[in-house]
């Protein structure tokens, strides 16, 4: 868990948002002040906050920031609704592939929409809901962390790809929570943490939040996961999830896909961490997820120095889908879903009477 709010609403409905800004993280702890929609969505873009939760939270307060200076006495509710509506679009745009930034704006719109005519009980209600999507995010990575935790209580080693933590969430994380909570209750167990190239979300963050825990922790470069797994160092695989496909296909941070046919060819359980608004029940398959493509320059400038010859052509997916079959359980705050089938999923997650 991060020393400080890895997202937090400052003031009233006339605030702002802070965040940790984690592209400056591990070697400065800094936060960022969010002023207007556009810092919002720029915050989004360049990962100062990422993480699939940790966007959809930004995305709502994002609407907020977006409404913070409107004249309540002089603003229609007509007026204030289009704005919300812009705004949503525009947060839309910031980045295509984790579903949860689409499901926590169309919670905001949902919710402008549904507050009686009146300007100011409209901008209370938008502020509500955000604090709500953040409040929520908290209760389920608590849930997911206890659900989670029994499933590596006797490993020795388990490997963890990209960022689940704390700094992707509102606290605490969904493959992280799953980890603090084990490490709590008495594992004992080292985390090998992929450095997960290009950003270095591993090294950079998933080390940090770890250490910061007391959880052992051993850092490795992404192509040496094949050979700790064939020494047995490790019991388990898990990760978390940006978008789950109502078949259980999952996208996340790239190098995940590749993490998961190892994890079978060495017969390791391979397990994702992810809250209920991360699936997306309206896709049949991982193949209608839209895969974020990102600046050559992360790959080709990624460590401070120019890597690769001048002009290289470059392909830089920052995600890819792990089929569901080759992933053993789903942990969510509502149970574990295992095996991953279309079925299995819709018993959990679209069942309206589990929360
Ligand atoms: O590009 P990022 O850093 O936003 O990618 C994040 C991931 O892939 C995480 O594993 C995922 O969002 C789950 S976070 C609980």
């Amino acid at each position: 868990m991060p020393a400080a709010e890895t997202l937090s609403w400052i003031g009233n409905e006339a605030g702002h948002l802070d965040l940790i800004d984690q592209t400056r993280l591990p070697t400065e702890l800094v936060t960022t002040s969010c002023q207007t929609v556009e810092d919002v969505w720029q915050a989004i873009k360049q990962l100062k906050v990422r993480g699939a939760p940790a966007i959809g939270i930004a995305a709502a307060y994002g609407i907020c920031v977006a409404i913070r200076d409107l004249d309540v006495q002089t603003t229609s509710v007509d007026e204030l609704r289009s704005k919300v509506q812009q705004a949503a679009k525009y947060l839309a745009t910031s980045r295509p592939t984790a579903v949860n930034l689409f499901w926590a704006l169309n919670q905001m719109t949902e919710s402008v929409n549904q507050t009686a005519d009146d300007t100011t009980a409209c901008r209370k209600a938008l502020l509500s809901m955000a604090k709500r999507i953040h409040d929520d995010d908290r209760r389920m990575c608590h849930a997911i962390g206890s659900n989670g935790a029994p499933l590596i209580q006797s490993a020795a080693g388990v490997i963890t790809h990209c960022n689940a933590g704390g700094l992707a969430t509102s606290e605490y994380g969904t493959a992280l929570s799953i980890l603090f909570t084990a490490h709590d209750l008495g594992g004992n167990f080292t985390v090998y943490v992929d450095e997960t190239r290009p950003l270095l979300q591993g090294s950079r963050l998933t080390a940090w939040e770890l250490m910061q825990h007391g959880v052992p922790t051993k850092l490795i470069c992404d192509n040496m996961a094949a050979h700790v797994m064939s020494q047995g160092f490790v019991q388990a695989v898990i990760t978390g999830a940006d978008r789950i496909a109502s078949n259980g296909d999952t996208a996340n941070k790239i190098g995940t896909y590749g993490l998961a046919v190892l994890a079978r060819h060495h017969d390791i359980p391979f397990y994702v961490a992810a809250p209920s608004n991360t699936f997306d029940l309206a896709l049949e398959s991982g193949n209608e997820i839209p895969i974020e493509q990102r600046d050559p320059v992360e790959i080709t400038n990624g460590m401070g120095r120019q890597t690769a010859p001048d002009d290289v052509s470059v392909y830089n997916p920052a995600f890819d889908v792990t089929p569901a079959e080759l992933i053993t359980a789903i942990v969510t705050e509502r149970g574990v879903i295992a095996p991953v089938t279309q079925a299995t999923i819709q018993d959990l997650i679209a069942d309206p009477s589990i929360t």
